[in-house]
C-alpha cells in the first residue's frame, strides 16, 4: 500500500474486470476510496480491494443511462462527500469491416465508448468545480494512432475522447481540473481474450518494441501519474502505453 491517493475519492466505469478492475485495485492500494460502476456485478473487484484493506462501493450502471451517470455521481458524493478522480474506462471493441458495422452497431459504439464518456464526465464535473480539482482519465486506444483497419467505428470514438479531453482541458483549466487520456495497446484482458484469436495477439506482440503481451498492470503507472498530483502541470495530453507498437 501507498499513499499517492490517500484520501481521493475515485469513480471507475467498466471496472468489474480487466483494465477498469486492475485500475481500480491499483488506485485503492494508494489510499483512494473508489466506486465502482459496471453493467454487471463488479463485486469481484470489491472483494480484490477490501482484502488489501481498502474501500470500495459497487453500483450497476450502465454509462449510456443519462439518470444512471448522475446517480453514480451522487453515490460518490454521499458515501465518500466528494469526486476528485473519473477514470471513463467502460467501452466495447466489436471489430468490424465498415459495410459490416450496421447503424444499431455504430450507435451502440459510439453510446458507449463516446456518449458515456461525456455522460459521466458531465455528471461528476459540478462536484469538482466546487472543489476547484479533479483529474478525469479517458481511456483511448492506441488504434487510433495505428489506423487499425477493421474497426473504424471503435477506432473513431478513440480519436474523440481524445478530441474531449483537449477541449475539456482548456475549458476546466481554471477550476483545477485536469484532463488527460491513456491509449493502451493490444492488452490482455477478458474483453479481448472473448474476442480477439491468438494469432491477432501475437501479431501485435510482433509490432511492439517490447516483445510481450501487454498486461492491465502496465498501465498502472501512467495512470497513478495522471490521477495523483504528480501530473498537477499536465493537461489534454495522450499516455500511449503500448510497448512502442504505434512508434514502429
Ligand atoms: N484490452 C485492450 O486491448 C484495449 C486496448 C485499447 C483500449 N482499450 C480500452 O480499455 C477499456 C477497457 O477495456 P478492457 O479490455 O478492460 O475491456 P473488458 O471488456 O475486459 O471490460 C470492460 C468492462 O466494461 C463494462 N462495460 C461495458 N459496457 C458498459 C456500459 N455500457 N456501462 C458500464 N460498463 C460497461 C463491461 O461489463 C466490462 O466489465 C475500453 O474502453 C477499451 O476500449 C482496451
Amino acid at each position: 500500500m501507498g499513499d499517492r491517493l490517500k484520501g481521493e475519492v475515485a469513480i471507475v466505469t467498466g471496472a468489474a474486470a480487466g483494465i477498469g478492475q486492475a485500475f481500480s485495485v491499483a488506485m485503492a492500494a494508494e489510499g483512494a476510496s473508489l466506486v465502482l460502476a459496471d453493467l454487471v456485478n463488479a463485486d469481484e473487484t470489491v472483494a480484490k480491494i477490501e482484502a488489501a484493506s481498502g474501500k470500495a462501493i459497487a453500483i450497476i450502471a450502465d454509462v449510456t443511462d443519462e439518470a444512471a451517470m448522475t446517480s453514480m455521481a451522487s453515490v460518490a458524493i454521499e458515501a465518500f462527500g466528494k469526486i476528485d478522480i473519473l477514470v471513463n474506462n467502460a467501452g466495447i471493441y466489436p471489430l468490424k469491416s465498415i459495410e459490416d458495422t450496421d447503424l444499431d452497431t455504430w450507435h451502440r459504439i459510439i453510446g458507449i465508448n463516446l456518449t458515456g464518456t461525456f455522460l459521466a464526465t458531465r455528471a461528476v464535473v459540478p462536484s469538482m468545480k466546487q472543489a476547484g480539482k479533479g483529474k478525469i482519465v479517458n481511456i483511448s486506444s492506441g488504434t487510433f494512432f495505428m489506423g487499425t483497419p477493421g474497426a473504424s467505428a471503435y477506432v473513431a470514438t478513440k480519436g474523440a475522447v481524445i478530441g474531449m479531453a483537449r477541449s475539456l482541458a482548456s475549458e476546466l483549466g481554471d477550476d483545477g481540473i485536469q484532463v488527460n487520456c491513456i491509449a493502451p495497446g493490444l492488452t490482455t484482458t477478458p474483453g479481448v481474450t472473448g474476442g480477439i484469436g491468438n494469432e491477432m495477439r501475437d501479431a501485435v506482440v510482433t509490432m511492439q518494441s517490447v516483445k510481450r503481451r501487454e498486461v492491465p498492470e502496465d498501465m498502472v503507472g501512467a495512470l497513478l501519474f495522471l490521477t495523483s498530483s504528480d501530473s498537477d502541470f499536465m493537461t489534454g495530453q495522450v499516455m500511449l502505453v503500448d510497448g512502442g507498437a504505434a512508434n514502429n
